[in-house]
C-alpha cells in the first residue's frame, strides 16, 4: 500500500502502540520510512519518538538524515547527547553538519558550550552551521567573545560569515542613491590617461564598467616597458575601477592570451596569459569572481597559426587556432545578495530593463568579431549589447575605461543606459567626436568630449550633484 500524507496525519493521531507497530511493518522499506520521516511534520504531544533515535542509526545515510532533522524538533538534553554522540560515529559530512543544526534548532542556551567545542571542527561547514547554531544568541556577551575572533580564520566561509555579523556597519550609505549617478559623469567623453581622469571621479559612481584594456604590447597604441609593468598599470586602474564602482556592482573584463612574436629565428615567441595573470591581482583587491564567459569566433576570422603544423605534423609543434577570448566576470565585493541590488530600482525599472528570450544560455557565446578601418580592436555591436542588458538596469550608468572606438558608449545609449569613458589616444578621441557631427555613433545624443581640465570644470559646476 502506497504510504500518504494522509496516512501519516492519522496514524500521528492514533495511540503509540499502533505507530510502533506500523514503522515495525516498514522497517525494511526505505522509500516509506523515508516518505514518513519527510512527511511527518509537527510531532504530537506525549509522542513516542524512540523510533526516530532508531532510524537516525539506519544504514540509509537518507533516513539517517532525515531522522535527525526530525530529532531537532524535540527539545531535550537527551537529543542533544545523542546528538553529540552521534556527531563522533558519523562518518557522512551532511549528515554532520545536519547534527549541529538540530542541536542549534534547540536554541537552548545551555547548549552553548556543545557548540563552542565545533567551532575547532576540521570542516567549515560544520563550523558555520555552529556559528549560526551561536547567533540565536547574538547578544550574548561570552558568544560574541567566541564568535568575533573568527574573523581570523583560516577559512574564507568562515571569515565572511564573522565578517557580515559583526564587522559590516549595515546603516553606511552611500553619498548618492544606488539607481542614480552625478551629472559630470552621464554621456561623457574625456580625452586623456584612464589614471588620471579617475582621480576625479567619485566613490561609489559607476554602475557597470565593461572595458576592454591594451593588449600589452601586441598592439601598438601601448607600449609598456615590461609585462609586469603592465600588470602593475591595469592593476592600478582597476584598484580605481573598484572604487568607484557601485556597492556589488559588475566589472567585465574582456581580454585573452596574446603572442608577442619572436625577434629573430633564433627566439621563439612568447605568449602572455593575460586574462590569468589580472585575474589574481583583480581578487586581491576586492573583486569577486563571478563567471568566465568565453567569446567564440569563428576559425576563419582568426590569425592562421596552423599552416607549419599542416605540412610536419610532428609532435610538440602543435598550435591550435585561437579561436576565443574571455569575459571575466566580477562584483565589487558586499555581503548583500542580488537581490538587495535589485531591490534599489523602482518596479517599473525592473520591468522595462528585463531580459528577452534568446539570451546566451551557457558561457559560450559565438560572435563574429568586428572589422574597423580606424581601430585595430572594436568589441562586436551584439556582444556589447548582451554584456549591457545582462549586468545594468535602464538608466544605469556605464563605464569603459578604454573606450577605443566607443563602443560601449553607443551600446549603451542604444539601450537607454548612460556611458562615461575615457581614451588617451588623439586618433580615436577624435573619431569618437568626429562621429557625432557625422552619420554615426553619438549622433542623437548630448555627449561633452572633455579634455581633463575641461571635466574637472564639469564636475566643480556640477554642485548640485545628484539627479536621474
Ligand atoms: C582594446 S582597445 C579598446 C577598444 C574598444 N573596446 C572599442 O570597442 O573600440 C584599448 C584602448 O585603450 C586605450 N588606452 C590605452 N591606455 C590607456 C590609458 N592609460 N588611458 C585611457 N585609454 C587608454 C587605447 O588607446 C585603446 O584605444
Amino acid at each position: 500500500m502506497e504510504l500518504t500524507k494522509n496516512h501519516i496525519e492519522e496514524l500521528k493521531k492514533s495511540s503509540n502502540s499502533n505507530f510502533k507497530i506500523f514503522i515495525n511493518k516498514i522497517s525494511n522499506e526505505d522509500t516509506k520510512l523515508l516518505y514518513l520521516l519527510d512527511n511527518i511534520g509537527k510531532l504530537p504531544r506525549g509522542f513516542d519518538e524512540e523510533w526516530i533515535f532508531e532510524l537516525s542509526k539506519h544504514n540509509n545515510s537518507k533516513i539517517r538524515l532525515s531522522a535527525i532533522k526530525n530529532l531537532g524538533k524535540i527539545k531535550s538534553e537527551k537529543v542533544v547527547n545523542f546528538l553529540v554522540t552521534r556527531f563522533e560515529i558519523e562518518d557522512n559530512s551532511s549528515i554532520k553538519r545536519e547534527i549541529i543544526s538540530s542541536i542549534g534548532r534547540q536554541r537552548n542556551p545551555t547548549n552553548k558550550s556543545v557548540l563552542y567545542k565545533y567551532l575547532y571542527d576540521e570542516d567549515p561547514k560544520v563550523i558555520c552551521q555552529a556559528i549560526r547554531a551561536l547567533l540565536v544568541f547574538k547578544n550574548d556577551e561570552e558568544i560574541i567573545s567566541k564568535l568575533k575572533p573568527l574573523i581570523n580564520h583560516q577559512n574564507e566561509m568562515v571569515r565572511t560569515v564573522i565578517y557580515k555579523e559583526f564587522f559590516v556597519d549595515s546603516r553606511r550609505k552611500a553619498a548618492i542613491p544606488h539607481d542614480q549617478t552625478y551629472n559630470y559623469l552621464k554621456n561623457t567623453v574625456v580625452h586623456g590617461d584612464v589614471k588620471n581622469v579617475l582621480n576625479f571621479v567619485d566613490d561609489e559612481s559607476i554602475h557597470l564598467t565593461f572595458t576592454s584594456p591594451p593588449y600589452y604590447n601586441a598592439r601598438d597604441y601601448s607600449i609598456y616597458p615590461s609585462y609586469q609593468a603592465y600588470l602593475d598599470f591595469l592593476a592600478q586602474v582597476f584598484k580605481e575601477v573598484y572604487r568607484v564602482t557601485k556597492e556589488g556592482r559588475f566589472l567585465i573584463v574582456n581580454t585573452s592570451p596574446i603572442i608577442i612574436p619572436r625577434i629573430s629565428r633564433q627566439h621563439s615567441s612568447k605568449r602572455y596569459p593575460i586574462p590569468f595573470d589580472i585575474h589574481s591581482d583583480l581578487v586581491e583587491m576586492g573583486w569577486e569572481f563571478i563567471d568566465d564567459i568565453v567569446w567564440l569566433k569563428p576559425e576563419a576570422s582568426v590569425k592562421n597559426r596552423n599552416a607549419g603544423f599542416l605540412q610536419h605534423r610532428k609532435p610538440l609543434g602543435y598550435k591550435p587556432n585561437a579561436i576565443t577570448e574571455y569575459l571575466m566576470v566580477y562584483r565589487k565585493s558586499t555581503t548583500r545578495l542580488i537581490d538587495w541590488n535589485i531591490k534599489q530600482y523602482d518596479k517599473q525599472t525592473v520591468i522595462d530593463s528585463k531580459i528577452k528570450d534568446g539570451y546566451e544560455t551557457s558561457n559560450v557565446w559565438k560572435i563574429d568579431p568586428t572589422f574597423n578601418k580606424v581601430h585595430s580592436a572594436v568589441f562586436p555591436l551584439e556582444l556589447c549589447k548582451k554584456v549591457i542588458q545582462y549586468y545594468s538596469f535602464q538608466g544605469d550608468i556605464v563605464f569603459d575605461p578604454f573606450g577605443g572606438s566607443g563602443t560601449v558608449g553607443r551600446t549603451a545609449k542604444s539601450l537607454k543606459r548612460l556611458f562615461f569613458i575615457t581614451e588617451k589616444d588623439d586618433n580615436y578621441f577624435n573619431y569618437m567626436r568626429e562621429k557625432v557631427t557625422s552619420t554615426s555613433i553619438f549622433e542623437e545624443i548630448e555627449t561633452d568630449f572633455l579634455e581633463i581640465h575641461q571635466f574637472k570644470q564639469k564636475k566643480e559646476n556640477d554642485t548640485n550633484t545628484t539627479s536621474n
